[in-house]
């Protein structure tokens, strides 16, 4: 590896702590917490694990990732299981693209579903993330499309009527690779979204595609790390 990337990765690592440190105040004593996925939500995981350890910091935690949840456990924080959950006062997550209005790409990890469950269920959705992240349309990450397993080239065919070259998740054994939920997941690459609603409402209609990665009006707001400091951006 090479000292411009090491470099490189260093300071993305740096960018995102700096964003998770941010946002830890964030959380109280009672509150329903959603813990959400990827590198940067992982890094908030542990600031919060140690305050509930530590610091008595008294909550109850959701995940929207296996990895997640595995981290909080660690620390022994008490999780209340998804499906028994009305509602959730703050989700910290992180996200693949920021667009403007807040508009994202997630999914990347593979959760999707799971994690847009935990997001529409949070009185307060915040984003963290590098500044990397922040793109001025959507669509360069290639947005991944979870889909039920029966409809896999229906779906294919329809998201190649959008425009996408849909590419089947696949693991590094070469087996295909399956959701938690049982489906399959397609990353859509090769379009430009311009207009997020409008592709939103073209992949909700797709029948046997279970969810995608496009999130709209969900964020609150986002913090992104930058090189000099956390950077605030409201909606
Ligand atoms: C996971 O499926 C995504 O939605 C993540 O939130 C995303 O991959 C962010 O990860 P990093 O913080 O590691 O970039």
């Amino acid at each position: 590896m090479s000292n411009n990337v090491i470099n490189n990765s260093e300071a993305k690592a740096q960018m995102k702590l700096r964003a998770a440190e941010h946002v830890i105040e964030l959380v109280e004593s009672g509150m329903t917490v959603g813990l959400g996925s990827g590198s940067t939500a992982a890094m908030w995981v542990h600031l919060l694990g140690e305050r509930v350890r530590d610091k008595g910091l008294r909550i109850k935690a959701v995940a929207s990732s296996v990895a997640s949840e595995r981290i909080g456990q660690s620390y022994g924080i008490p999780f209340i299981e998804l499906r028994k959950c009305d509602q959730i006062d703050l989700t910290i997550d992180g996200a693949n693209e920021i667009a403007p209005g807040l508009a994202l790409i997630k999914g990347g990890g593979g959760e999707l579903l799971r994690e847009k469950i935990v997001a529409s269920a949070s009185k307060r959705y915040v984003v963290v993330a590098d500044s990397f992240k922040v793109v001025p349309k959507l669509g360069a990450f290639p947005l991944p499309v979870e889909v039920f397993p029966m409809a896999a080239s229906i779906v294919s065919c329809a998201l190649k009527e959008l425009g996408f070259i849909p590419e089947l998740r696949l693991n590094a054994d070469g087996s295909t690779y399956v959701t938690i939920h049982a489906n399959y997941l397609f990353d859509c690459r090769g379009l430009t979204i311009e207009d997020p609603y409008q592709m939103k409402a073209e992949l909700d209609s797709i029948v046997g595609l279970v969810e995608h990665g496009i999130f709209l009006d969900m964020v609150n707001y986002a913090v992104i790390g930058g090189e000099t400091g956390a950077i605030e951006r409201r909606v």
